[in-house]
């Protein structure tokens, strides 16, 4: 049996994922390709668990190799739960956030620091090994509008890295572009800024000419 794909969506808060994720699984339905649409942190019981003490609460709750750590835990339990098992019955994954947001928000958001990119990078691979998404989805977008868009939304307590300043906010768009650019073949960058039936069509296009 064919392994399924695992297809990644990442970017700033507000920039779309959560919708554009649901309106591309619906299309690969449609296609009558068999997939799971996950999410991180979180997506399995445990990495659930987890999801609560990252997201919720106070800014500095966590000191920045904390965080890296508790990622990385949730990031390991819903890989042994949940994609790698899907993937093996040729599921495709399609996942809200994977390794490149703590890439973007714990290696970049907080300024450029080497120590913490090899951290990063070493913990990745001390959870995963050389496993990787096989197509991931940059919805890049100013962050000063996806903030917005974000707030706007009702009934979100999960609000922790929204009150980072704007700094941590541009550090990240730059982060994920840097990380785009350092491997255009995985990554396909989506200017977010348009209609939501627009950067649906750019990512069926970019889905379509690459896998
Ligand atoms: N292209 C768009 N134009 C205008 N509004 C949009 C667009 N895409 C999404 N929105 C709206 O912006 C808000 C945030 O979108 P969404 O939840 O998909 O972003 P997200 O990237 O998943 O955010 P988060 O990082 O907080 O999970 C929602 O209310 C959504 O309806
Ligand atoms: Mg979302």
């Amino acid at each position: 049996m064919t392994k399924g794909y695992f297809i990644t969506f990442e970017g700033g808060e507000g920039c779309g994922k959560s919708t554009q994720i649901k309106l591309f699984t619906e299309y690969l339905q449609k296609k009558g390709i068999p997939c799971l649409l996950t999410r991180e942190p979180g997506g399995s019981q445990g990495a659930e668990e987890i999801r609560a003490l990252l997201l919720k609460g106070d800014t500095s709750k966590w000191d920045k190799i904390t965080e890296i750590l508790l990622f990385s835990a949730a990031r390991r339990d819903h890989l042994v739960k949940k994609i790698w098992p899907a993937l093996e019955q040729g599921t495709t994954v399609i996942s809200d956030r994977f390794a490149d947001s703590t890439m973007a928000y714990q290696g970049y958001g907080y300024g450029i620091n080497e120590a913490s990119i090899q951290m990063v990078n070493d913990t990745y691979k001390m959870i995963a090994g050389n496993f990787e998404p096989d197509l991931t989805f940059i919805l890049d977008i100013a962050p000063e509008v996806g903030i917005n868009r974000s707030m706007a939304r009702s009934g979100n307590d999960e609000q922790r890295f929204e009150h980072m300043d704007l700094t941590f906010h541009h550090n990240l768009r730059n982060g994920f572009l840097k990380i785009a650019s350092q491997n255009p073949k995985r990554y396909a960058v989506i200017d977010a800024s348009g209609s939501i039936d627009q950067v649906h069509q750019d990512i069926i296009k970019q889905f379509e000419e690459r896998l």
